[in-house]
């Protein structure tokens, strides 16, 4: 009798653990393949499927390899993309970008024909096209000159949608973006197409690889005159309020691993969808551990994603998409999984 009383003096946090049905029952965060939005790079030519060294398993594709991409997705359950372009040439203004028959344009068109039920994305950024890569335009001076900048966003932005675009997603980081970029759709009458802000967005070292898959390394100096300093989260509060004051329909964070606590501070300030972005860097590191064999690429895989959702994004950007998406279906099974 003593001995029972003695024995409930600490809590049994265990008893739910004991087996896998048991976890599942009580899981609060749970993964799905609807959840992820997996980032495609589309270059000129055709039968091109170019392996990004620092990023393995990822590639730069031509347009005709859209079908067997959008076919694949399908079938893993993987309903939206992001799309990012690399031009034939590069201009001071990024012109490539906001052409009608640019390299993403006519990705979006593709993408529309063989598969309209897929959420097709497009980032809205001026790097990729312009001749010195930065996101905006440039003074004299060599300085990111905002205001006229908003205009060559807006009718990027405007020029993806008309391809077909079912949401725009800004990545400049300059001031006002949403707003001209909204206005300028509904001026066109897509009242309906939402924005997907890329919110607070960090001056980040983990962009690197993505810089050699997207070819958008700033030629002389860097971004952080306008993306954010990776000490400030107050700062990126005000950035979510002033998106949604210009009418953003989902608010990002990005990267997503070292800026988890801004992850679920923005979580508790806005009612809004949330999207992290676990950036090229935080896989091409995943990668090269996991092909040294010093870690399991499932497992770290599953949990660096549920730890994004568990923070509090409610959809992810991850190259990871497809492998997690099929390790998910797999572990769903009766037989599969660890
Ligand atoms: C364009 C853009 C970048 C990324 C997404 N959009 C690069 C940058 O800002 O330099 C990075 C994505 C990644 O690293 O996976 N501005």
């Amino acid at each position: 009798m003593v001995a029972v009383t003695r024995l409930r003096d600490f809590t049994r946090t265990r008893r739910t653990r004991r087996t896998e049905a048991l976890r599942s029952l009580v899981r609060e965060t749970r993964l799905d393949p609807s959840m992820f939005i997996y980032p495609l790079f589309i270059t000129h030519g055709t039968n091109v499927r170019t392996e990004i060294s620092s990023m393995p398993g990822q590639y730069q594709i031509s347009v005709d390899q859209l079908a067997r991409e959008a076919a694949e997705l399908r079938e893993l359950g993987v309903r939206a993309v992001l799309l990012f372009g690399l031009p034939a040439s590069k201009d001071p203004e990024g012109s490539e970008g906001y052409a009608s028959d640019g390299i993403v344009q006519q990705a979006i068109r593709e993408l529309k024909r063989v598969d309209p039920d897929l959420v097709v994305v497009a980032d809205i950024c001026l790097c990729e096209y312009t001749d010195h890569g930065h996101c905006g335009l440039l003074t004299a001076t060599g300085e990111v000159d905002n205001d006229p900048s908003l205009d060559l966003l807006a009718r990027m932005a405007l020029s993806t949608v008309e391809a077909g675009a079912d949401i725009v997603a800004p990545s400049d980081m300059m001031d006002g973006r949403v707003g001209a970029i909204r206005d300028t759709l509904d001026d066109a009458g897509y009242t309906s197409t939402p924005i997907m802000a890329y919110s607070a967005k960090y001056a980040s070292a983990f962009y690197g690889p993505f810089r050699e898959a997207a070819d958008s390394t700033p030629q002389f100096g860097d971004r952080r005159g306008y993306q954010m300093d990776p000490a400030n989260a107050l700062e990126a509060l005000r950035e979510v309020d002033a998106d949604v004051e210009e009418d953003a329909d989902i608010v990002m964070v990005k990267p997503a691993l070292p800026y988890l606590d801004v992850i679920r501070a923005v979580r508790e300030r806005t009612d809004l969808p949330l999207a992290a972005y676990n950036v090229s860097g935080e896989y091409a590191m995943v990668k090269a551990a996991v092909q040294n064999g010093w870690l399991d690429e499932r497992r770290v895989v599953l949990e660096t994603l549920t730890g994004i959702a568990r923070a509090g994004a409610s959809i992810i950007i991850t190259y990871h998409a497809k492998d997690a998406a099929r390790w998910l279906r797999e572990s769903a099974s009766p037989r599969g999984g660890a």
